[in-house]
């Protein structure tokens, strides 16, 4: 089949730049832009709003379609037919699990929740009130000076055990976060409980009774770490691939990932999505701030809105709104204010020319918070949820990039300073 090319007319020098086209196996082409640097030309694409930065076969979003696939499975599917474990097995090695495969998989993620007893020290030097992403950067990244045997990032069996242990004590290292906020002592791991229980147990158990874990919220907190799952080239994922792309180690990478999530534009959407529904206060003062979100001249947006690839619903926003419909009412509190001023926000916003003009709809965040609130965790712990339920995406990510040939990430820029200039003679 004929190479596809893109030509590109120079018009000072009417000269054509051939460039090729590289095609997918579904979405759009690329037009690899290589060339131009002997050209003396670099692209500019400031948030990288139409640049691919790698080649990837992990997951594929159609942002006008909704379309959400994991190794090609749609997200709704997985989320009503798969669990976390199976869908980290997915998105690591490209096909779904027999039953032996993951049985032997959640057999070694179970036995890497213990975290090294000494790492508990590192709490102590955090003040009670220090935000927990603040924690899960530090310690996380800190893994790596316990790890020494599985740091040869050329070593596919170093790379697989780092894989699960990240996935295996991100849950355990989030739950010691919010142990240390309440001052309670931190809660082992138990082998009998699945990933989910284990979180919840962690989070809330206390050494003065028997663990008991409500299966409703297991299985809540369960497909909440599935939709988190992985998400493309997000910020976070590309913030791994190129501390990866540097040679760091897997526990550094990761913990960069952390770094990036947390910002109110990207993971920290989900808590300042509660924020922002605590401070509406009433479905009275809605209009109110959906009048600032189209303000130009007020910083302020609807959190949980709008997404860079989604000009269409997310499709993980539809799931997390069925499960806050369940869990809310499981719970007995189906008229939660929270849940009746989100519902009323999103009728109104998506009845309002200036969401439906700019195509934004309500995103993974605009939901979760109120899910996660009902089952108990803290406002400031959602960011955290969202980095253990993301681990298997980063490190899938990055698995793939070192398994493949790859270079250090270096993008260039356009200048715009001081050409050269001398030092004030003296
Ligand atoms: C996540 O990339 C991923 O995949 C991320 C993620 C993942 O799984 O990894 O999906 C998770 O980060 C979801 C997004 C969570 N963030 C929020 O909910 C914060 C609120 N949303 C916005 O900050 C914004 O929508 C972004 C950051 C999500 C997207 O920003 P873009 O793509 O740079 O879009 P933009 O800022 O250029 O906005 C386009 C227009 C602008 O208006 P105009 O200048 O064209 O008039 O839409 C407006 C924006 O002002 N706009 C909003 C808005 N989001 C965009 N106006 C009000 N409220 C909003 N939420």
């Amino acid at each position: 089949m004929t190479k596809k090319m893109a030509k590109l007319t120079l018009e000072d020098s009417n000269e054509i730049i051939e460039l090729p086209i590289h095609q997918g196996t579904i979405g759009p082409d690329v037009v690899d832009v290589g060339g131009l640097t002997a050209k003396g030309l670099f692209t500019y694409d400031p948030g990288f709003v139409s640049t691919a930065s790698c080649e990837s076969a992990i997951t594929y979003i159609d942002g006008d379609e909704g379309v959400l696939l994991h190794r090609g499975y749609p997200i709704e599917q997985l989320a009503e037919k798969s669990d976390f474990l199976e869908t980290c097995y997915l998105l690591l090695n490209g096909e779904l699990p027999d039953q032996a495969q993951k049985a032997k998989f959640e057999n070694g993620i179970r036995y890497h929740t213990m975290v090294q007893e000494q790492l508990s020290d590192f709490f102590k030097g955090f003040p009670r009130n220090a935000h927990p992403m603040a924690i899960m950067v530090g310690v996380v990244g800190a893994l790596s000076a316990f790890y020494h045997d599985s740091l040869d990032i050329t070593n596919d069996e170093h790379r697989r055990i780092a894989a699960y242990r990240l996935i295996a004590k991100m849950p355990t290292i989030g739950a010691m976060c919010y142990k240390h906020a309440i001052g309670q002592p931190f809660m082992y791991p138990r082998n009998d409980f699945s990933f989910a229980e284990n979180f919840l147990h962690m989070m809330f158990s206390t050494p003065c009774e028997e663990p008991k874990v409500n299966p409703i919220l297991a299985k809540a907190m369960d497909t909440i770490f599935l939709l988190h799952a992985d998400h493309e080239q997000n910020a976070s994922t590309s913030t791994v691939r190129l501390a990866g792309s540097t040679g760091a180690n897997p526990f550094a990478c990761i913990s960069s990932g952390i770094a990036a999530l947390w910002g109110p534009a990207h993971g920290g959407a989900n808590e300042a999505v509660l924020t922002m529904l605590d401070e509406i206060g009433n479905e009275s003062r809605i209009e109110e701030f959906i009048r600032r979100a189209k303000d130009k001249n007020d910083p302020f947006r609807l959190m949980g809105f709008g997404h860079r690839v989604y000009k269409n619903f997310d499709p993980r926003a539809k799931v997390m709104r069925q499960i806050c419909d369940e869990v809310l009412d499981d719970l007995g509190v189906e008229n939660d204010p929270l849940f009746r001023i989100a519902r009323r926000l999103e009728k109104i916003a998506l009845e309002d020319d200036y969401f439906i003009e700019r195509k934004l709809y309500p995103n993974v965040d605009f939901y979760s918070g109120i899910i996660l609130k009902a089952i108990g965790i803290p406002t400031s712990m959602f960011t955290v949820i969202f980095a253990i339920g993301r681990t298997p995406g980063w490190i899938s990510h990055w698995d793939e990039m070192i398994s493949n040939p790859y270079r250090i990430g270096r993008p260039r820029q356009l200048y715009t300073g001081h050409a050269r200039r001398d030092y004030p003679g003296k």
